[in-house]
């Protein structure tokens, strides 16, 4: 197997002495659709703070491309949880995505280049048409797409979401999960998700997050986990999908 790109290894982490991430350990390789998921409060946007370097380890190793995170965030692109909601953003669509451009060049003027790739990762989530909307003004999954596009606007390497969906109708949930399909051509994906429906037919490698992390190289779901205790959280059966769950973890009885 190739270097991984994403390297864990033992990370502990707590917020004022309490402990909400144990002893993680995973690696990510170049290409991967990993999901992200468990309970709420479980970890998993603390978990993607610290992959981003915006937290650090209270001990073990994170490596991004074999580096830090920090030298490596350059070629991570986020779209934070909650991002597109409840947010007063009186800026248009075509800033939101410049936005983006700015984070990295350390510039304070942008170009006509800047424009340009702004504009074209616009084009490629089907946003264009709307550069000169006020991003208020947006339906939730068109906003997403325009967070999303800000992300990619410096074509990073890896995208991270930190639960795109959540505001999603089903078909809504259906074209996002189509464009990143698209994306993970020539991008690893980390995903926060609480989609089932999502799972088997997106991703290539899921990661149940619960203070713990259980990581399953492939998405493939059995039957077992429901009948089996495990750590994943137990809203996805209710979600809808009751036979097809993940495969139990392998350090259980
Ligand atoms: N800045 C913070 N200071 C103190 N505690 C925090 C902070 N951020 C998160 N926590 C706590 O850490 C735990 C993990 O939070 P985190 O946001 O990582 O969970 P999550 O898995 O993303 O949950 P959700 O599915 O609700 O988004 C929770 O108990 C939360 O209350
Ligand atoms: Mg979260």
């Amino acid at each position: 197997m190739s270097t991984p790109i994403v390297e864990v290894e033992n990370v502990n982490f707590s917020y004022h002495g309490l402990t909400v991430l144990e002893d993680v350990s995973f690696s990510v390789q170049e290409k991967e659709f990993l999901a992200f998921i468990g309970p709420n409060g479980g970890g998993k946007t603390t978990l993607i703070k610290l992959l981003l370097g915006l937290l650090k380890p209270d001990s073990g190793k994170i490596r991004i491309y074999g580096t830090s995170p920090e030298k490596a965030a350059h070629r991570v692109g986020y779209v934070p949880q909650d991002v597109a909601i409840n947010k007063a953003f009186p800026i248009s669509v075509l800033d939101v995505v410049l936005m983006g451009r700015l984070r990295f060049h350390g510039k304070t003027r942008l170009s006509k280049f800047d424009k340009k790739a702004a504009r074209n990762v616009l084009a490629e989530l089907e946003m264009l048409d709307y550069q000169n909307r006020r991003i208020d003004d947006l339906s939730g999954g068109q906003k997403e797409r325009v967070f999303i596009a800000r992300a990619l606007a410096t074509d990073p390497d890896i995208l991270v979401l930190d639960e795109p969906t959540a505001s999603l109708d089903t078909t809504g949930r259906t074209e996002l999960y189509a464009i990143l399909k698209e994306i993970n051509k020539t991008k690893t994906i980390i995903v926060v998700t609480h989609d089932m429906m999502v799972l088997s037919s997106y991703v290539s490698s899921v990661a149940c997050v619960n203070r713990s992390v259980h990581y399953h190289d492939d998405a493939e779901i059995t039957e077992e986990m429901i009948q089996e205790g495990y750590h994943c959280p137990v809203e996805l059966i209710a979600h809808g999908i009751p036979h097809r769950i993940l495969k139990t973890h392998e350090d259980e009885p």
